[in-house]
């Protein structure tokens, strides 16, 4: 099994200890399934190993990879930060009472509308993206009368999809600011200019599902020396390094298995030598883990709708769900592990694709899965799917979205109910 929450008992799954037939059988499919204990352990193991590492630390939730409610109560439990990157995900989190000062509001375009209600939230820290942007915060911020306290998001130059330092050319994104043309430099000096903004660090995000500090580490290397110039040339310290998303999940069983508070330790320890080297103080640091708080603490339940075979070319399996609720397979031809829920024991000897229920070709859930001969009625689990599923869920097809359910000692309760067709209709006029 790919995660310790998993197991097998009489030919069914388990998961969080408890047996997923009996879980489908009382709330219906498709269910995401969210493992508390789970999410808590992973919360702990980077607020643990980022104080115990760092002089100074904080791991922010980017909670655009599982947004509810219940998640940011656990997660303000938990100790830790919040990233937010919509007015909604704020209006959420504020519903859930988390603490406004420990919340960082992201987005390469906010609107006015945003900037206005994430400052009347007592928002913590902007993460400004851009020239405009901080034009905007700043004549927001002077209009409420107050000081906003930012950060300012940069482009390292490092490519999101080799994870190597770009060493020449353009650094293309639409997320930050260059250090390499020259523009970062100018954006921080205007920033420092500005009354009502009051700048405390820089930002860098590289990318999503990381196995290797070695980004981490090319990361702040760029980050300090660029944190050096500002002290060079501006005679500004940033008190506030954010290092960006953390590491990556198992989805499969050639994923690798990354021990995150060692790989934190070794990165505190780089960060702590590229300070000593270049003679600046050591920032606070933070770190906006979303996929690995939430991938591996969740699951989803479908029940089989039909089994098709077309001589010479391939099996499909039907389920009651798909693209609605999980469309990374269609966007990214992401891997997943498929379990046969209610028949774990039985012989795998059918090869065939899962796909959903939506009027679309490309509405996969995974091609060439190994399972039992299927039957309509069986049922399957996919596995580590706590991480931008729900929050990418959509209604195609007009397809009500499925609950989320929390497993927590023993006990079982409904974080998000399931749609309903009156919650299909309520926006219509
Ligand atoms: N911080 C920033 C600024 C980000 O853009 C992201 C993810 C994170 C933190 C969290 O990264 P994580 O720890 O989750 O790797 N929808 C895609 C993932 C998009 C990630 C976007 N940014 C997927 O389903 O794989």
């Amino acid at each position: 099994m790919i995660c310790d929450n998993l197991s097998v008992k009489n030919g069914h799954l388990y998961f969080a200890g408890r047996d997923t037939t009996e879980l489908a059988a009382r709330y219906g499919t498709p269910l995401y399934l969210m493992d508390e204990e789970r999410l808590r352990r992973n919360c702990r193991v980077y607020r643990e190993a980022m104080g115990r590492s760092f002089a100074s630390a904080l791991p922010l939730y980017a909670s655009k990879a599982l947004a509810c409610r219940r998640v940011y109560e656990i997660i303000a439990e938990e100790g830790l930060g919040a990233d937010v990157v919509s007015a909604g995900e704020l209006y959420l989190a504020r519903s859930a009472a988390f603490p406004m000062d420990k919340v960082f509001f992201h987005g390469n375009s906010k609107t006015d509308e945003e900037i206005s209600f994430a400052m009347d939230c007592g928002v913590g820290y902007f993460i400004i993206d851009n020239a405009d942007e901080l034009a905007a915060v700043e004549r927001i911020a002077a209009e409420k009368g107050i000081r906003q306290k930012a950060l300012l998001r940069l482009t390292p130059g490092i490519d999101p999809h080799t994870f190597a330092a770009v060493s020449t050319g353009q650094v293309d994104s639409k997320f930050g600011v260059p250090i390499e043309t020259g523009q970062a430099l100018t954006f921080v000096r205007q920033a420092l200019e500005l009354p009502h903004i009051h700048l405390r660090g820089i930002h860098a995000h590289v990318g999503s599902q990381v196995f290797t500090s070695q980004v981490f580490y090319d990361t702040a290397d760029i980050m300090l020396r660029f944190m050096a110039e500002l002290r060079d040339k501006l005679g500004y310290t940033a008190e506030i390094l954010n290092l960006g998303g953390g590491y990556g999940v198992r989805y499969t069983q050639s994923d690798p298995v990354v021990d995150i508070a060692g790989e934190i330790g070794k990165v505190a320890e780089h960060v702590k030598a590229g300070c000593a080297a270049l003679g600046l103080p050591e920032p606070m640091v933070l770190m906006e883990p979303g996929r690995s708080i939430v991938a591996d603490a969740g699951l989803t339940l479908y029940t089989v709708q039909s089994t098709k075979t077309i001589p010479g070319y391939r099996s499909y399996v039907s389920v009651d769900g798909g693209m609605t609720d999980n469309p990374r397979y269609a966007l990214y031809h992401a891997s997943y592990t498929i379990e046969p829920a209610g028949r774990m024991d039985d012989e795998r000897d059918f090869v065939c694709t899962v796909g959903g229920r939506c009027c679309e070709s490309g509405d996969m859930i995974q091609e060439d899965v190994a399972l039992p001969r299927l039957q309509r009625g069986d049922l399957l689990a996919v596995l580590t799917t706590g991480a931008y599923n729900h929050s990418m869920a959509s209604n195609y097809n007009t397809v009500a979205r499925p609950p989320i359910v929390m497993l927590s000692g023993g006990r079982d309760y409904v974080a998000v109910r399931r749609e309903t067709f009156a919650d299909l209709a309520a926006r219509e006029l």
